[in-house]
């Protein structure tokens, strides 16, 4: 009995595995993005923050994920960057993740997901909640078909994935 119950563990050994590596990621991710972001808003306030996101997060992402051999990147629950608007499968992990806000392995089209959720927290709220003017008119400039405004605090804002392996796009 106690030899089976070992043998059943391991699969989910190696899943908290996955979780593990994914988390890992995800967080060097956004702790790197959380310090170009505040820097930039230290230097010239959200509207500089603004033109740094724009030209920072995706080769950021990029940068991460070459560094560790995987594809990850950020999906929102509603979309600033046409850049970002979701794919099919992108717009399945955001309802998987809406129903089930943790950080979690999926498998979406085949692929090994690690998601996590990303809640609005107070530094989001300048350019996710009501933005002020100078704001607003730098997020019209970058983003005429922003949708991501809006959000108060504790708010699901989007998710973070991780294709963990060689299984690019
Ligand atoms: C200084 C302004 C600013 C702050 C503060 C900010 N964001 Fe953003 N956010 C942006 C911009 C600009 C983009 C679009 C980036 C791009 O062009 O890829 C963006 C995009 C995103 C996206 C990708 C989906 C999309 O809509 O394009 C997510 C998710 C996101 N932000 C979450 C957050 C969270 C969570 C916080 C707080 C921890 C936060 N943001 C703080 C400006 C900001």
């Amino acid at each position: 009995m106690k030899r089976l119950s070992v043998l059943l563990l391991l699969p989910m050994m190696a899943t908290a595995g996955e979780l593990e590596q994914g988390q890992a990621i995800a967080a060097e991710f956004k702790g790197e993005l959380m310090q170009t972001l505040k820097s930039a808003i230290a230097e010239g306030g959200p509207v500089n923050g603004i033109s740094v996101c724009n030209s920072a997060a995706g080769p950021l992402a990029d940068a991460v994920a070459q560094r560790h051999g995987v594809s990850l990147g950020r999906v929102g629950t509603r979309t600033r960057s046409p850049a970002n608007e979701p794919q099919p499968w992108q717009a399945e992990l955001v309802a998987a993740v809406e129903k089930d806000p943790r950080p979690q392995m999926l498998e979406i089209d085949g692929h090994q997901l690690y998601a996590e959720p990303l809640f609005i927290q107070e530094p989001c709220l300048a350019c996710h909640g009501e933005p002020k003017d100078d704001v607003k008119a730098a997020l019209n400039k970058y983003y005429p078909n922003d949708k991501a405004t809006g959000y108060a605090l504790g708010d699901l804002r989007g998710v973070l994935w991780v294709k963990l392996g060689n299984q690019v796009q």
